[in-house]
C-alpha cells in the first residue's frame, strides 16, 4: 500500500496526505502559505535574527520541512542586505577546489570552525564589514518517517497561482493578438465577430485567474538556495546512503515524480557520486556551472551560496521524537508543533511529551502550533505555559497557538470564556508516562477518563456561557 499521496494545494506548494493516518499533512489551501502565517511570522523571529549570536529552533514534526524551509527563506532575504556581494560562482569554485584538496565534501555543510576558516582563507569575512551580529541558526529537525525527510528537498517549489497567472496569461493574450491580426487580415466579416469574442475571452480569464487569487500573498517563496543547503545537511547525515535504491525508487515512481525537481536530484546524486567516481570530478565544474546559470544566478547573482549556507546548522533527527527529544540538551528560541491532529498521533499531544518541551523552551522561548483546540490548550495550561491567539492578518480568526513561560511574550492572551472551555471535558488531556504507550492505549485512557468524567461538556459550557450571555466574554486572562 501508498503510504502518502502529494498533491497541489492552493497557493502552488505541495502538500501530502498520509494513508497511515488518514490525515493530511498540510492544509488544502496551501502548505507554504500555512507556514508562513501559522509559524514564521508569529514566531518573533524578526525581533531575535542578528540581535543573537545563536538561534535555536525546534521544527517538531518536519515532513517535508515546509517550517524549516520558510524559516530559512526568511531569515536568507533578511540577511541578504547584510552579506557582502560577491561572485557566487567564483567562491563555489575556490570553496570546492579546498574540498578536494582535503578530500572531504562532506565538511562543507556543518563544520562551522572549517567554513569560517574557508572565509577567512578567502578575505570573505561577513562580520567585519558590517558591524552587526549575524545570528546562526541551529534548527533541529525531529521526524519520523526517514522517507520524506529524504525527498524533503527534491519537491518542487511552483509558481504561485499568481505568479503563474502573470507569466502565462500575457502569453496567452499574444497568441490571441496574433490570432486576430492574422484574421483581420483575411476577412473583415471575422474580424467584427472576433473582436466581440476576444473582449469575453479577457473578461474570463480576469475573473477566473485574478479574483480567485488577489488574495494570496506571493511572497510566501521557498528561497533557491534553501533545498541545495538542505541537500548537503542530508548528505552529511546520511552520506553514500542519501540516494539509495529505495530512494530512487520514489524518485522514479510514475505517478509522483511529476512533484520532484529533477535539477536537485541531479544535484545530490552529483555530489554523492562525486567522492568516489573519477569521472564525477571531471565533469564537477561543468555541471555546477550549469546549475548555476541555471537555477542560482537569475537574478541576484551576487549573494553567496556559501554565505547563506554558513548562516544554519541543520540536525536532523529521524526517530520517534519521544525518544528524540530525551537526547537533546538545548533551549530553544522557538518551537514549532506541527504533529498530525490530536487524534491520530496523540503521543505527541501527552501531558508528558509537552512538560519535555517546556524543559526544553528558553524562559522567553515561544511554542507554536496550529491547533486551537481546547485539549491541546488544557495540556500546555497544565505544564504551567501562558497561552495566546495566534490570529489571521487578514480576518482577526484565531488560526493557532502560542505559548511561553513568561506572560509577557504573549500578545493577545486567550479570554476567560475560552481558558473555561479548557476546562470541560473537551479539555481531558492525553497521559503517555515514560513516554513509550502505543497510540491505542492512550486514547482508550482518555476516553475511560472522558466517560466517567463530571466535568461539563464543551456544549453544556457554551450553554450555560450564552445563557449569562457570556460568551463573547474577551476579558483576558
Ligand atoms: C502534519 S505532518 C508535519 C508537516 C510538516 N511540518 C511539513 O512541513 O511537511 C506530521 C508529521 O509528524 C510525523 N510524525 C508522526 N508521529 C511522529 C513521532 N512519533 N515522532 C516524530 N514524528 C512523527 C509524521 O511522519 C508527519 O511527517
Amino acid at each position: 500500500m501508498r503510504d502518502y499521496e502529494f498533491y497541489y494545494t492552493q497557493d502552488g506548494s505541495i502538500g501530502l496526505y498520509s494513508y497511515t493516518y488518514d490525515d493530511v499533512y498540510h492544509s488544502k489551501y496551501g502548505a507554504l502559505t500555512e507556514a508562513w502565517e501559522k509559524f514564521i511570522l508569529p514566531s518573533g523571529i524578526d525581533k531575535l535574527l542578528n540581535t543573537k549570536e545563536n538561534i535555536n529552533i525546534l521544527d517538531l514534526c518536519y515532513g517535508v520541512g515546509y517550517n524549516t524551509k520558510a524559516l530559512m527563506s526568511y531569515v536568507i532575504n533578511q540577511d541578504e542586505k547584510f552579506l557582502k556581494q560577491k561572485n557566487f560562482f567564483k567562491n563555489i569554485l575556490k570553496n570546492l577546489k579546498k574540498e578536494i584538496k582535503s578530500n572531504n565534501i562532506y565538511n562543507e555543510s556543518i563544520d562551522s570552525d572549517k567554513r569560517i576558516d574557508f572565509r577567512k582563507d578567502l578575505s570573505l569575512s561577513i562580520d567585519s564589514e558590517n558591524e552587526k551580529t549575524i545570528s546562526v541558526i541551529n534548527i533541529d529537525c525531529l521526524e519520523l518517517n526517514d522517507k520524506l525527510v529524504k525527498l524533503s528537498p527534491f519537491l518542487k517549489t511552483v509558481f504561485t497561482p499568481q505568479e503563474i497567472y502573470e507569466k502565462i496569461v500575457p502569453k496567452i493574450f499574444d497568441c490571441f493578438d496574433t490570432y486576430w491580426i492574422i484574421r483581420k487580415k483575411l476577412s473583415k466579416f471575422t474580424l467584427k465577430i472576433a473582436l466581440r469574442n476576444r473582449r469575453k475571452i479577457t473578461e474570463f480569464l480576469d475573473l477566473k485567474y485574478k479574483n480567485d487569487y488577489d488574495l494570496l500573498n506571493s511572497n510566501y517563496k521557498i528561497h533557491k538556495y534553501v533545498n541545495f543547503i538542505i541537500i548537503n545537511a542530508l548528505l552529511n547525515k546520511y552520506k553514500d546512503n542519501y540516494i539509495n535504491k529505495e530512494l530512487k525508487i520514489k524518485l522514479t515512481d510514475r505517478t509522483n515524480r511529476r512533484f520532484f525537481d529533477r535539477s536537485k536530484i541531479k544535484y545530490a546524486k552529483f555530489k554523492q557520486n562525486f567522492r568516489y567516481n573519477l569521472l564525477y570530478k571531471f565533469n564537477l565544474f561543468a555541471f555546477l556551472h550549469n546549475i548555476y546559470y541555471s537555477y542560482l544566478s537569475i537574478r541576484d547573482k551576487n549573494i553567496k551560496f556559501e554565505d547563506a549556507q554558513s548562516l544554519f546548522k541543520l540536525n536532523f533527527l529521524v526517530n520517534d521524537a519521544r525518544k528524540s527529544i530525551l537526547t537533546i540538551n538545548r533551549q530553544y528560541d522557538i518551537i514549532f508543533l506541527d504533529a498530525f491532529t490530536c487524534s491520530k498521533a496523540p503521543e505527541l499531544w501527552s501531558v508528558e511529551f509537552i512538560a519535555e518541551l517546556y524543559k526544553r523552551l528558553s524562559p522567553r522561548g515561544v511554542l507554536i502550533t496550529y491547533s486551537n483546540s481546547a485539549l491541546v490548550r488544557n495540556t500546555l495550561l497544565e505544564n504551567n505555559f501562558y497561552l495566546g491567539k495566534i490570529l489571521d492578518a487578514k480576518t482577526g480568526k484565531p488560526i493557532g497557538t502560542i505559548a511561553a513561560k513568561e506572560k509577557t511574550v504573549i500578545e493577545h492572551p486567550l479570554s476567560n470564556y475560552e481558558i473555561g472551555l479548557c476546562n470541560t471535558r473537551a479539555g481531558i488531556t492525553y497521559h503517555d508516562p515514560g513516554l513509550s504507550l502505543d497510540r491505542e492505549t492512550i486514547l482508550k485512557r482518555r476516553e475511560y477518563e472522558f466517560k466517567t468524567s463530571d466535568l461539563m461538556t464543551s456544549t453544556q459550557y457554551m450553554r450555560s456561557r450564552m445563557n449569562k450571555n457570556e460568551e463573547n466574554d474577551a476579558e483576558e486572562w
